[in-house]
């Protein structure tokens, strides 16, 4: 199994990203998330592919920058759309299933055929749902981090709260996630996360706020 470097990654986000803003925004939360599921993958004890991990927390969000516009605005009304336009990016470079999953499954706590019927989702019908340990801790490590304006970190306390909207079983797999994985401590992110001291964008209220999901 082989899977991009960071240095690889961040050509990857280069490539797409269509702003320098965009590419800090959108780099800087993946190297976050990295960061924090590196955080919680000693404590899971299952055996977990971490070099896996890694590249698949830096490269989960990289379909967000197919939303933006030639002016440099996100389409926030598409934005449930990042995780397939991701799997598209990965694919189309030749990257294998196993990696392309890490975008199309990390949305919310998984994304069902009943979801996008019921909320009428502008996606193709199909469960998007973290299927191995590795998909299923790079999406729980990405509840943690928000790219809204500014960008911030989240609890889990915050997160249950916001994923209620979406029903009582997102908040109970949330809850089951978290007994799982346990919960990362953020001030050593934030620290060891210095350089990813975010700026704060116009208009990338990306992650978690109103209806859209991380
Ligand atoms: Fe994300």
């Amino acid at each position: 199994m082989s899977f991009p470097t960071p240095d690889e990654a961040r050509a990857l986000h280069e490539k797409y990203a269509p702003t320098r803003e965009a590419f800090d925004l959108v780099h800087g939360h993946c190297e976050i998330v990295a960061r924090i599921a590196e955080q919680l993958l000693p404590r899971t004890g299952e055996r977990l592919d971490a070099g896996l991990v890694r590249a698949g927390a830096l490269l989960h969000d990289i379909g967000v920058y197919r939303l933006y516009d030639g002016a440099g605005r996100l389409d926030h009304r598409s934005y449930i759309r990042h995780g397939v336009l991701g799997h598209e990016i990965l694919r189309a470079e030749g990257f294998p299933e196993y990696l392309c999953r890490f975008c199309s499954c990390h949305t919310g706590v998984g994304l069902t055929e009943d979801d996008i019927r019921r909320q009428q989702l502008p996606l193709p019908v199909a469960d998007y749902v973290a299927g191995t340990p590795e998909e299923q801790l790079v999406m729980y490590a990405d509840k943690f981090h928000s790219k809204s304006t500014p960008p911030r970190f989240l609890s889990a306390a915050e997160y249950a709260e916001y994923v209620q909207r979406f029903g009582q079983d997102k908040v109970d797999a949330f809850h089951a996630l978290r007994a799982r994985f346990g919960e990362p401590d953020l001030g050593v992110t934030t620290r060891t996360a210095a350089s990813a001291a975010l700026p704060a964008p116009r208009s990338c209220a990306a992650d978690t706020p109103s209806r859209s999901r991380a």
